[in-house]
């Protein structure tokens, strides 16, 4: 199980039980009383950012605020001496030196993998390349536990580029652990690939009537453009109208245009509440990984 000292690079080497406990645990940090998190000894964090973030970078910037630690930020690499080409590799080394965690987002799939073999101290994965997304995916876990208050018996459709899409990368192969129906609906062109697609999941390039009438969790996602995804697909009123009424709607954001915004006042609109959520996840990482 996750410990102090570990690196949280995937979510694959958890089983079900060791998932439930990890978000039944972050529900002790959802909550505004801050106080009791300050740890007496104040840690460094290095948010290595090599490519562009919003939620994540600022979430662990405030997670870690919030437990009472500093945070080095190093977003703009084309100032560091990746601009000279350093390696990856020397560049964790160095940081490992004097920092005490690593939260790190590569274009390179595989990336955090390789920062966590030369680092001494733990690295965390927020992103590398069309990867994985694993601290994404404990969010995106999280706001379905909270709202369902369970993930078992579930139908969780995910329209999208599934080709490119890490955070879809994560999220299936979590939800697979439970007794979940996954469909996939997307262009032809992004379909998931091979590797971690299963025979049981449905695919289609459009949100029937027959889907979305069926569907607890419409995860949307945006097309991949900066990793050469082409494609359009969007929620229409139609797909909102078929949508149940005690359904939701995730999206782990940025969104273009393909979640217009003339859904957001929908009771069914869950994920500004999703990224929020974002932060109770960081702040439980940090904790159990820096004890
Ligand atoms: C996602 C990512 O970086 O993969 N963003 C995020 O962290 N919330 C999704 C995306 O960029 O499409």
């Amino acid at each position: 199980m996750l410990s102090k000292g570990s690196s949280f690079i995937t979510l694959s080497i958890y089983n079900k039980h060791d998932i439930l406990n990890l978000l039944d645990t972050i529900s002790t940090f959802d909550d505004q009383n801050l106080k009791r998190f300050i740890p007496n000894k104040k840690k460094l964090i290095a948010n290595l950012f090599y490519e562009p973030s919003t939620r994540t970078s600022s979430s662990f910037y405030a997670a870690a605020t919030y437990l009472g630690h500093e945070v080095l930020s190093i977003n703009n690499v084309q100032y560091s001496s990746v601009a000279k080409g350093e390696t990856l590799e020397d560049t964790i080394r160095t940081l490992a030196s004097f920092v005490h965690c690593i939260v790190l987002r590569h274009p390179e799939e595989g990336a955090a993998k390789r920062a966590a073999q030369v680092s001494t101290v733990p690295v965390i994965n927020a992103g590398d390349g069309v990867g994985e997304h694993p601290t994404q995916t404990l969010l995106d876990l999280y706001t379905i536990y909270k709202h369902y208050g369970r993930l078992d018996g579930l139908i969780v459709t995910l329209m999208g580029d599934h080709k490119y899409g890490r955070t879809i990368h994560s999220l299936v192969q979590a939800l697979d652990l439970f007794d979940t129906k996954i469909n996939l609906i997307g262009p032809i062109d992004l379909k998931l690939p091979k590797k971690l697609y299963k025979e049981r999941y449905l695919e289609s390039v459009e949100l029937t009537a027959n889907i979305a009438m069926l569907t607890d969790v419409l995860y949307m996602t945006r097309v991949q453009r900066e990793r050469g995804a082409q494609g359009h697909y969007a929620l229409t009123r139609l797909d909102a109208e078929n949508l149940p009424d005690n359904s939701i709607v995730m999206h782990p954001l940025p969104r273009v245009d393909e979640l217009g915004d003339w859904f957001d006042t929908d009771p069914r609109a869950k994920y500004f509440e999703q990224m929020s959520n974002g932060l109770a996840v960081r702040k439980f990482l940090l904790d159990r990984i820096l004890g």
